[in-house]
């Protein structure tokens, strides 16, 4: 994995091309975490070589797991997983490692965790994911950055989620595997990536049945064979690249997609004037000679994801007229807003709502500051005249596999600096 600090770019050229779309981060990650419950053997295809995952995997290596993780298959043998407290050296690295908590309470009864860390986009508190454990029996708590949960007997019972969280959702599936009799969660988040981790558990044994569209019936089992699984693509890369095309005038083609996991984002692409078509495992996105404005508000899925604001924000400064965003998931996802400004970008702040207004984007310096903020501001490079340095990137090397390498086999003019 090639790890620099920052990219250059000449703007201006329409991306061109075709171009490939990884497994899922979102969905590999509690996929991986859901590891910890196996006794056995289990091959993941489609893994994207991300730092994300590599922290993941090196938690489940500390935890015991044996893997080998080459060419976007990991190999896990999970025979001798041990329950040990997770130090905040390992759970610092990622939001997602809290993520093991569920896990490991399933199969040992008790989970000691270093509080996470990740992306800095907001305060990103564990109360949904604590009451869920608490309802189905469990004892949690806080203390000195180390969180520490106990279920004296195995879990059981019915929560509802206050809301519908992508991780405490995930935690109290995996929690619920092997729960005395039953375990019913309602409310429950519906992203596609839950979804892949509910397929990935019952592939291998697990009982876990929709009993209404947000309400889960878990009954218990008490153990989970081997498991061959392919993640789902990420529909969150595949949004970005459908983005930057777009944004650039361009005509990109993606393949390996799931265009139903992008139903929203590709009709509000349609709406600001994107010719689209969905063939299978492909969409491709063409420039019609006008990108028109639209206004957006971030939501839970189907919804427009959060994911998708900071890229999305970049497109709509180069609209005919005014757009909107609100932000309505986390509460400092906007911190690439004042980078645009830099490059030109005409941007009015108002509490979670931004307007985009047209904007003639300059090459500036510009720095990242999360995940999604760092691919937005290379968009913002591609689409501004001249050279712009975009600093920060270990930011997105924990999302985006090769996406400078995908950018410059689109056309682009780019490259490590
Ligand atoms: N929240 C709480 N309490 C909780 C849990 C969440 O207040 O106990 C709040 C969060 O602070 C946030 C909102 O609820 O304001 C949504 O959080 P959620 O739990 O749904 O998100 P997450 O599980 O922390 C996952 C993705 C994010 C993605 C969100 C929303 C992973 C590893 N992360 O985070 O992905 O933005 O769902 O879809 O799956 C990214 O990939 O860049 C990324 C940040």
């Amino acid at each position: 994995m090639v790890i620099a600090d920052s990219v250059l770019i000449n703007g201006g050229i329409p991306l061109k091309g075709q171009v490939s779309i990884q497994g899922s981060k979102n969905a590999a990650l509690p996929i991986l975490a859901a590891s910890l419950l196996f006794n056995d053997e289990i091959y993941l295809h489609n893994v994207p070589d991300l730092l994300d995952i590599r922290s993941m995997l090196e938690i489940l290596e500390y935890l015991g797991v044996q893997y080998i993780f080459k060419n976007g298959t990991a190999y896990l043998n999970c025979k001798n997983i041990i329950n040990k407290r997770i130090p905040v050296e390992f759970s610092k690295k990622l939001r997602a490692s809290s993520l093991i908590m569920g896990p490991l309470l399933a199969r040992f009864g008790s989970a000691e965790v270093g509080m996470p860390g990740g992306c800095n986009i907001g305060p990103r508190p564990l109360n949904y994911h604590f009451s869920g454990f608490e309802d189905l029996g469990a004892k949690v708590l806080v203390e000195d950055g180390l969180i520490t949960i106990n279920a004296g007997e195995k879990l059981e019972g019915e929560h509802t989620l206050e809301f519908p969280s992508v991780g405490a959702t995930e935690n109290l599936i995996t929690a619920s595997v092997f729960s005395g009799r039953k375990v019913i969660l309602k409310n429950i988040a519906k992203e596609p990536e839950i979804i892949d981790l509910i397929n990935f558990l019952t592939k291998a044994g697990a009982k876990i049945a929709f009993t209404d569209v947000t309400t889960l019936e878990i009954e218990g089992i008490t153990s989970l064979g081997s498991n061959e699984y392919r993640v789902r693509p990420d529909r969150i890369e595949a949004g970005t690249f459908l983005i930057a095309g777009f944004a650039t005038k361009g005509n990109v083609r993606l393949v390996g997609v799931e265009p139903d996991d992008l139903g929203f984002v590709l009709h509000k692409l349609e709406e600001m004037g994107a010719h689209i078509s969905v063939e299978r495992d492909t969409i491709a996105i063409a420039y019609k000679g006008e990108i028109k404005a639209t206004n957006i508000k971030t939501t839970i899925f189907p919804g427009f994801p959060t994911d998708l604001q900071s890229p999305i924000t970049v497109l709509m400064t180069q609209a005919t007229r005014n757009s909107t965003v609100v932000e309505n998931i986390f509460d400092n996802r906007y911190q690439h807003i004042p980078e645009l400004i830099k490059m030109n970008a005409k941007i009015e702040m108002q509490d979670k709502t931004a307007t985009l207004c047209p904007s003639n984007l300059v090459g500036a310096k510009v720095d990242s500051f999360d995940l999604r903020g760092a691919a937005a501001m290379i968009i913002a490079g591609l689409c501004a005249s001249g050279t712009t340095r975009v600093s920060g990137l270990k930011h997105l090397f924990r999302g985006y596999e090769s996406f400078v390498e995908k950018l410059e086999f689109l056309g682009a003019d780019i490259c490590y600096a």
